[in-house]
């Protein structure tokens, strides 16, 4: 489905300067939507100005890619972008929430991964044409140098903060082809609403024909600062921080007095589109603002079949090549926490296999066999974001890590049955391996959101089983 919804909105207003503020209509219905880009209904068939809006990348570069057609992907996203900018000469895109990291902080195995993660988010973003975005917290994980410096690599603004200090409220006017857009970020806690509604009404000043805020903040402090704040048109809304690697279901679009309210689904999964219809441009009369600008919004998922850029593909792979060949090589030496004295490591497949030969044979033809092969193809064999899952008992005692374990590639019996060094050693023993594997522990550990969703463990657990093993 490529559109969700749409919002109307057609509102006039009067007078900035404290004289009559007449509100004429507030409409916001969903009639049969438009594909994004028809007309949004002025003489010339075209919208002012499109903005294209992005909430909360946090760092995503595209989905795991576990299962089919998940959405995301920052290459489709520069494909749609680039695709639908053409309806209008006048295109902005902006952003809200954590847009490089997930994490406020980075666990130093994995930092230098996380940076190139980031470092290819930020060059996406200069691919797509990020105007600007009002940061999380997360942001900062790596320090404000790392933050400077990826924000030069995206060419993009940071509204909403200053490198050097405090959250603080920074706004930018934005010239498109004669048409000025006023950009005000904020990413500060309460106790804002003055001074953003005075640096609103200096934009307004300044000549801006449409006002929109960037908001890295709690949602309900947002709606209550878009209720102080009549002037904005829009708010494009961020969380403050992403509290997990979870995809997340955002809130409707909704109006607040007279602010169109967006936030997008995170990890780049849909972008919002809003075309813009300014009104006529304004009467030399009492410096009074022309009447509210026509909000169209139509909220895009972003898959596969939006197309891929080249151009970004490019910065994907070289992220994963990157990884890959500095992981194999840094923590070549990476070993598992030794298995203590009288409890059970790590052995492999093959050394089941000696005993159970039928049941290794019916394991060979499962996907299970090859999950670590299917990294190998896509550059991800040492990615400490994709092994712990396709491998056999990662970080565990004796288990495998990045680098580690040569027969523990894929997912092996002791993922299920428990690692089975002493078992192997006592086989007539009983205990020393699970006998049945909970299903549950499946779908808990490997099974799960982003990666696999509607997971049932039980009917599943039945699939891996077959003649020579379990049947
Ligand atoms: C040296 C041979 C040998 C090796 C190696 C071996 N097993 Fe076994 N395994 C046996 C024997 C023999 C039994 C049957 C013991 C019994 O009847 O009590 C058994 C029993 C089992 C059972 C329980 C079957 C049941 O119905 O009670 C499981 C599960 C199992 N093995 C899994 C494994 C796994 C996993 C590995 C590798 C970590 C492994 N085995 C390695 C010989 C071996
Ligand atoms: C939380 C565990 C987990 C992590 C982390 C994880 N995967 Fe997976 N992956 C799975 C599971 C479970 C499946 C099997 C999904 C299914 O078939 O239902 C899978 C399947 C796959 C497949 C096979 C898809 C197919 O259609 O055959 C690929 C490719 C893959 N993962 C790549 C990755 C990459 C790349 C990463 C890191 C960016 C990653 N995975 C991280 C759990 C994980
Ligand atoms: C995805 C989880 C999973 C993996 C991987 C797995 N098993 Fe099993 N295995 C099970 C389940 C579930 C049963 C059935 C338990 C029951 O009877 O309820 C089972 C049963 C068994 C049994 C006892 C029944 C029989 O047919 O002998 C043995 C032995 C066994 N597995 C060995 C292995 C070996 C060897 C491997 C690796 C080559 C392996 N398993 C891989 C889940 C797994």
């Amino acid at each position: 489905m490529r559109v969700l919804f749409k919002i109307w909105r057609n509102l006039c207003r009067a007078a900035l300067a404290l004289l009559a503020a007449l509100c004429l209509a507030l409409l916001a219905h969903g009639c049969r939507p438009p594909a994004p880009s028809e007309p949004a209904g002025d003489a010339a068939g075209r919208p002012t100005l499109r903005l294209f809006l992005l909430s909360n990348v946090a760092g995503v570069l595209e989905p795991c890619g576990c299962t089919s057609d998940q959405l995301g992907g920052l290459d489709h996203l520069a494909a749609l972008i680039e695709a639908e900018r053409t309806a209008t000469s006048r295109s902005l895109v902006l952003a809200a929430g954590p847009l490089l990291f997930a994490t406020p902080a980075l666990a130093r195995e994995t930092a230098p991964q996380l940076r190139w993660k980031a470092e290819a988010v930020a060059l996406a973003m200069s691919d797509i044409g990020l105007a600007a975005w009002a940061p999380g917290a997360s942001d900062w994980a790596d320090g404000a140098a790392t933050l400077g410096r990826l924000r030069a690599l995206a060419r993009a603004d940071l509204l909403g903060a200053k490198l050097d200090a405090a959250p603080a409220i920074v706004s930018r006017l934005y010239e498109l082809r004669g048409v000025a857009v006023g950009v005000l970020g904020v990413s500060a806690p309460a106790g804002l609403p003055g001074a953003v509604r005075a640096e609103a009404r200096a934009l307004v000043g300044r000549g801006a024909r449409l006002l929109v805020a960037l908001v890295a903040m709690p949602r309900g402090e947002a709606l209550r600062l878009a209720e102080a704040v009549p002037e904005l048109d829009l708010m494009l809304l961020g969380k403050p921080s992403e509290p997990g690697e979870l995809d997340d279901e955002p809130p409707e679009p909704t109006t607040v007095a007279s602010t169109l309210v967006v936030q997008t689904a995170n990890h780049g999964r849909a972008v919002a589109i809003v075309d813009v219809l300014l009104a006529p441009a304004p009467e030399a009369s009492a410096g009074a603002r022309p009447g509210r600008a026509q909000l169209h919004l139509a909220v895009r998922e972003v898959r596969e079949a939006a197309g891929t850029s080249p151009r970004t593909a490019v910065r994907l792979r070289d992220y994963y090549r990157r990884v890959d060949e500095h992981n194999a090589r840094v923590y070549a030496d990476a070993r598992p926490p030794p298995v203590p004295d009288g409890q059970a490591g790590y052995v492999g497949a093959a050394r089941c296999g000696s005993c159970h030969e039928a049941a290794l044979r019916q394991w060979q033809g499962t996907a299970h066999a090859r999950a670590h092969e299917t990294l190998t193809q896509r550059f991800a064999a040492h990615n400490f974001d994709c092994v712990p899952c396709h491998v056999t008992g990662y970080g565990q005692p004796g288990g495998a890590t990045v680098t580690w374990g040569e027969p523990l590639r894929g997912v092996g019996c002791e993922e299920c049955h428990g690692p089975g060094s002493l078992h192997c050693e006592q086989p007539e023993q009983q205990g020393l391996v699970r006998v049945q594997p909970e299903p549950q522990s499946c779908a808990q550990r490997c099974h799960r959101p982003p990666h696999v969703r509607g997971f049932d463990p039980v009917a599943k657990m039945a699939l891996v089983l077959g003649p020579g093993h379990g049947r």
